[in-house]
């Protein structure tokens, strides 16, 4: 079983190659968290890199998950470079219920929080030169059960800045709004949502107070509806994985 978690594509075409060539089936982890996966032989978790860390809401929905320590779990995340601590975050997190992290690698691919940054994701799609090859060492290790975490420990040092009040910092300037002028209510950004955190009302995309920063919404409003870091998102810099449709986002 591969899991995923994934705003704009890039996590879920890791995991789709992954699916296809591991002959696993693929799950949005938002939807695993009430499933029986105790008999799965093989369980991998991709999903992207957020400030150095796991994206906030992560770490509660793999505490969630029903794994058995017999299971062979591994791990692949995306970034736009540096994956930070995730690895070692989410070691101890699987740890803490009894379960061995058996397997870590990260793909490097564009960021799609650089917007937010008045940067260009789509002028990262150079970086996609790297990921077959990284890819099929993933595939050739992963289909040899291979327990080798893959984590350079220089990636400790930044930790300390995936700390709970960066996290809340970045939750709080990142964090889309929206451009209720703009706003048209076509229920995009409320099927993207992998928080179930926007809703409708009288016509206009509403995010309550659970969001996780994945851009999903701010990527995917076809209007430019959604404001993030307090600028409005040009069109020529809403980024989706080119392997990936809006449709195979859509959650609801
Ligand atoms: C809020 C936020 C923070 C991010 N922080 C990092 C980071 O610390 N290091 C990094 O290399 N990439 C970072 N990224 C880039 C994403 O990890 C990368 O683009 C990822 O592949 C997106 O995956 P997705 O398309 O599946 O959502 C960040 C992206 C977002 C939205």
């Amino acid at each position: 079983m591969i899991l995923y978690f994934s705003g704009t594509g890039n996590s879920l075409a890791v995991a789709r190659q992954l699916a296809e060539k591991l002959n696993e089936p693929l799950m949005p982890i938002v939807e695993a968290t009430d499933v029986d996966l105790t008999n799965e032989k093989r369980i991998g978790i991709v999903f992207p890199t957020y400030d150095f860390n796991l994206p906030p809401a992560l770490p509660e929905m793999i505490s969630r998950l029903n794994i058995s320590s017999k299971s062979y779990v591994f791990t692949v995340v995306t970034c736009g470079s540096m994956a930070g601590n995730c690895i070692w975050v989410l070691r101890c997190i699987l740890h803490e219920k009894g379960i061995e992290l058996a397997y870590s690698h990260k793909v490097s691919v564009p960021d799609n929080s650089a917007l937010a940054f008045g940067r260009n994701p789509n002028k990262q799609l150079g970086k996609f030169e790297r990921v077959p090859a990284r890819m099929e060492q993933i595939i050739r290790e992963l289909q040899a059960e291979s327990h080798t975490l893959h984590y350079s420990w220089f990636s400790v040092l930044s930790w300390l800045l995936g700390r709970p009040a960066v996290e809340k910092g970045m939750i709080h300037c990142l964090g889309p709004k929206v451009i209720a002028d703009k706003c048209i209510g076509c229920n995009t950004c409320v099927r993207v949502c992998p928080m179930e955190n926007i809703r409708l009302v009288d016509g206009k995309a509403i995010i309550g107070d659970n969001c996780t920063v994945c851009f999903a919404c701010v990527h995917a409003c076809a209007q430019q509806a959604m404001r993030t870091n307090g600028q409005e998102v040009r069109k020529e810099r809403q980024y989706r994985n080119p392997q990936i449709k809006l449709k195979d986002l859509l959650l609801r």
